[in-house]
């Protein structure tokens, strides 16, 4: 695992947008595996410039994102879809056939996606500050395929900033990649930036290998590089 402290959010953000452009210029229809949550949206910011002032295209480009609440509608402000679009898919030449973001929470929606998901060449991730990636809470096994999840309180709390500031109008439940889903993309690039990561990000470097810590399980990954800033960075 490559870890890179950053000066600040901006330093991190151009510097996981360069690891993302330079995929992208190399392989015009490369797959990429997308996030939500704040962390990765300055990164896309930078792709939405790159792309007006420099023309780089993502025409032939495939997204796959993480992870969706359950019971939201997906033109309901807060749905991850809606994130997705107001945050990077509108301002770029991306073809919205070509954009995926899971959806429902049966059985057969979670095999639906999971055989969808195929060749990522790039895994976006953020981390919650109790070390989950997508929505895979502690306990989560690192071989489960896409699956429901029920979110932890602690998810719920961190995650009602964007629900008015109230826990009860925050889903319960999401739909998300599982650890053996993002396990297989090809390069996993983690970006994250502030004081509240600073635990999850040492168990995640630093750490056992376990499943309290799902991020943990990326020291078993060939190919991650971790973008992130000097607070993140303070425990390590
Ligand atoms: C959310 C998302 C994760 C995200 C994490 C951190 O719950 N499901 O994909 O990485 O929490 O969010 P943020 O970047 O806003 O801190």
């Amino acid at each position: 695992m490559k870890v890179v402290v950053c000066e600040n959010y901006d330093d991190l953000s151009n510097k996981a947008f360069e690891v993302i452009k330079e995929q992208v210029v190399e392989k015009p229809n490369s797959v990429l595996g997308l996030a939500t949550g704040s962390s990765p949206v300055g990164m896309y910011q930078d792709m939405i410039k790159d792309h007006k002032e420099n023309g780089t295209s993502y025409k032939d480009v495939s997204t796959y994102n993480l992870d969706e609440y359950v019971g939201i509608d997906r033109k309901d402000p807060q749905s991850y879809y809606t994130f997705m679009n107001e945050n990077l898919f509108s301002g770029i030449d991306i073809d919205p056939n070509n954009t995926h973001v899971p959806y429902g929470n049966t059985k057969e929606d979670c095999e639906k996606y999971e055989d969808a998901v195929n060749g990522v060449d790039i895994q976006v991730l953020g981390i919650g500050q109790n070390g989950h990636i997508g929505f895979n809470e502690p306990g989560t096994p690192f071989d489960e395929p896409t699956h429901i999840v029920d979110l932890t309180e602690n998810t719920r709390e961190a995650n009602a900033r964007f629900f008015d500031n109230d826990i009860n109008k925050v889903p319960t439940q999401a739909i998300t990649q599982g650890i053996g889903t993002i396990m297989k993309a090809k390069k996993i690039l983690l970006v994250a930036n502030g004081a509240n990561k600073a635990d999850a990000l040492k168990a995640m470097i630093e750490g056992d290998v376990n499943i309290e810590c799902p991020a943990s399980v990326l020291q078993k990954h060939p190919d991650v590089i971790v973008f992130i800033d000097k607070e993140a960075a303070s425990k390590l």
